[in-house]
């Protein structure tokens, strides 16, 4: 099945020279933790990094309030649950048979084509941030052709759930776009009340949980484009060295 189309975004991480916006990912982990959390896991990200420089980059003690307010932890040499320290990553969570969102922001794509040529990715990037935004703003009413026994809810965007024969043409074609998601709509707007008044409608709490899964999955992403320039300056003087080194040797002979 095809998804419907998603939209390129401007997020603050994107280019060369992108970084993550720390107020940005304080808000979505705001979201992933009063919304997202009670569904889905993200057992591989480590609490403490929710302080490392380039993150949402709390306090030592914020970090420690948080982790310990809002997670309890089984600990085998308790036998026993405990609050989370900074030591621990986020809980796994399976209880609702949802996806482990570490690394989702990398597992989608937003943009593909043309023509299996990924031209579109290589300017808009691959697109998982882009992708989650419009998954969640992806709830539509179900078309009339939808049984009355159809399972999930009907997301234009989400491209691998189920679909009713009955919403299909004689050659088997989908009518609509997406296709029907065991996720309920998990964001309306004004489904959390931010710390510093950014607005919450529905596009801007999406924007905010997008980019913080951004960072989940590649929390490293700002010291790989540090590095990736420091490599291009550092090649690009050792080019220009070597041209002239060449220049001088041949002298004599030309
Ligand atoms: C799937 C994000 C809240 C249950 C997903 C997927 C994403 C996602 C990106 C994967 C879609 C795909 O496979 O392409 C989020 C975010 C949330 C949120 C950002 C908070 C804003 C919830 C909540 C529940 C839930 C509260 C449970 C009540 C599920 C389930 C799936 C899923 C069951 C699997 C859907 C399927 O494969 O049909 N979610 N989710 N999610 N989510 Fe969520």
């Amino acid at each position: 099945g095809t998804g419907g189309h998603i939209e390129n975004i401007d997020f603050s991480f994107d280019g060369a020279f992108g970084a993550y916006d720390q107020a940005q990912l304080q808000r979505g982990l705001q979201v992933y933790t009063e919304v997202c959390a009670s569904c889905h896991g993200l057992q591989y990200v480590p609490l403490r990094t929710l302080g490392d420089a380039g993150g949402p980059q709390f306090s030592e003690a914020e970090v420690r309030a948080y982790a310990e307010q809002n997670f309890e932890i089984f600990d085998e040499a308790l036998d026993d649950f405990r609050p989370a320290i900074p030591a621990d990553n986020f809980p796994a969570n399976t209880s609702a048979g949802a996806p482990d969102l570490t690394l989702m922001a990398k597992a989608r794509a937003g943009f593909h084509g043309p023509y299996g040529l990924g031209i579109n990715q290589f300017f808009k990037g691959i697109g998982g941030p882009e992708y989650i935004v419009a998954l969640l703003n992806g709830y539509a009413d179900a078309p009339d052709c939808t049984p009355d026994d159809m399972e999930g809810a009907y997301n234009t965007v989400f491209a691998s759930g189920g679909y009713p024969e009955s919403c299909k043409d004689e050659a088997g074609h989908h009518l609509y776009p997406g296709s029907w998601i065991a996720m309920g709509q998990p964001l309306y707007g004004e489904d959390v009340e931010y710390a510093d008044g950014h607005p919450t409608t529905l596009h801007h709490e999406a924007e905010d949980v997008a980019a913080f899964l951004m960072w989940a999955a590649e929390p490293k992403m700002m010291a790989r484009k540090q590095a990736g320039f420091t490599a291009v300056l550092f090649l690009t003087v050792l080019s220009v060295l070597l041209y002239l080194t060449n220049k001088r040797i041949w002298k004599p002979v030309k």
